[in-house]
């Protein structure tokens, strides 16, 4: 099947009350667990590559790696662009095959991240690819900042219904609590604000940092709005964990491919848990 937009995947998610699983790839093995898993699951799915994955990868070889994939299976694939944060590479991206972008202005000054998600918008409407934005700032686990500095940089719900209005993007990255990386504690999502950012943009909601979010809550934020849900650390643990296990096993094993297959295998596991929890399961 060829690669779709966004919207063909998160109008019905919509609708239907789920969400669809966004995962990180960053090479061939990466990419054959996610599309067989959604294959296996009927599930459409959006597979996402970030800056630091085109740079590993290179942009040819995610591009050719994608649609070899998604060829061979008749699921929804989307091919989106994650944490752009450079014009030229969303360009890039968007010229080389992608279906989607995220242009992540969340670093700029409000209404320069306007103006740019805005151009970045024209452009890719009018060849048919979806734009993810960001506002308010998702950080990382590892950040060094108290609660309330993390609370300060959460989406600001006036902010986002004029950021949305603005710029018609397709999609739109909320901070609310989450962070990207493994979590020390619990994180504790910001569920009113939320509902708040949904009610007044109307916009489908992106879920960053999703890894080692409870269940519940992952629930209670599809209940309110998040229709797209993001997950890499999750999918490098069960990588690492299948190759360490395998080594530890197999001390005398030379043979990458015998290494990959346990770390692929831990990998679909965990991708079809999360899409079962999504409820993108059995919807394609
Ligand atoms: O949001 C960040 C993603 O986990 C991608 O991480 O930039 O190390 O590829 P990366
Ligand atoms: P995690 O690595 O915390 O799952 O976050 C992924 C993400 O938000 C990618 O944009
Ligand atoms: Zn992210």
């Amino acid at each position: 099947m060829n690669l779709v937009s966004l919207k063909d995947v998160l109008e019905p998610a919509e609708k239907g009350g789920y969400a669809v699983g966004a995962f990180n790839a960053n090479n061939m093995e990466i990419v054959q667990a996610i599309i067989e898993s959604a294959a296996e699951e009927r599930s459409p799915v959006i597979l996402q590559a970030s800056q630091g994955a085109i740079n590993y990868a290179g942009l040819d070889y995610i591009v050719a790696l994608v649609k070899a994939a998604a060829q061979g299976t008749d699921v929804p694939v989307v091919l989106h662009l994650d944490h752009g944060t450079d014009f030229d590479q969303v360009m890039r991206c968007i010229r080389s095959g992608f279906s989607s972008v995220m242009f992540d202005g969340s670093r700029l000054p409000l209404d320069e991240n306007i103006a740019m998600t805005r151009r970045v918008v024209e452009i890719a409407r009018a060849v048919g690819v979806s734009v993810e934005a960001e506002l308010g700032k998702i950080g990382g686990t590892e950040d060094d900042i108290s609660v309330e500095e993390r609370e300060a940089l959460f989406t600001d719900p006036a902010e986002a219904e004029r950021f949305v209005k603005e710029t018609e993007v397709d999609a739109l990255a909320v901070a609310i609590g989450t962070a990207h990386g493994p979590y020390k504690g619990e994180p504790r999502l910001d569920f009113p604000r939320l509902k708040r950012i949904k009610e007044l943009t109307g916009a489908p909601i992106v879920l960053h940092g999703s890894s080692g979010v409870p269940d519940d809550a992952i629930r209670k934020a599809i209940s309110l709005g998040v229709s797209k849900i993001n997950i890499d650390t999750d999918i490098r643990q069960a990588f690492t964990s299948g190759i360490t296990e395998f080594i530890k096993k197999n001390p005398d094993n030379i043979d990458p491919r015998k290494m990959l297959a346990p770390a692929k295998a831990e990998m679909k596991k965990k991708v079809k848990e999360k899409m079962r929890l999504f409820g993108c399961a059995g919807k394609a």
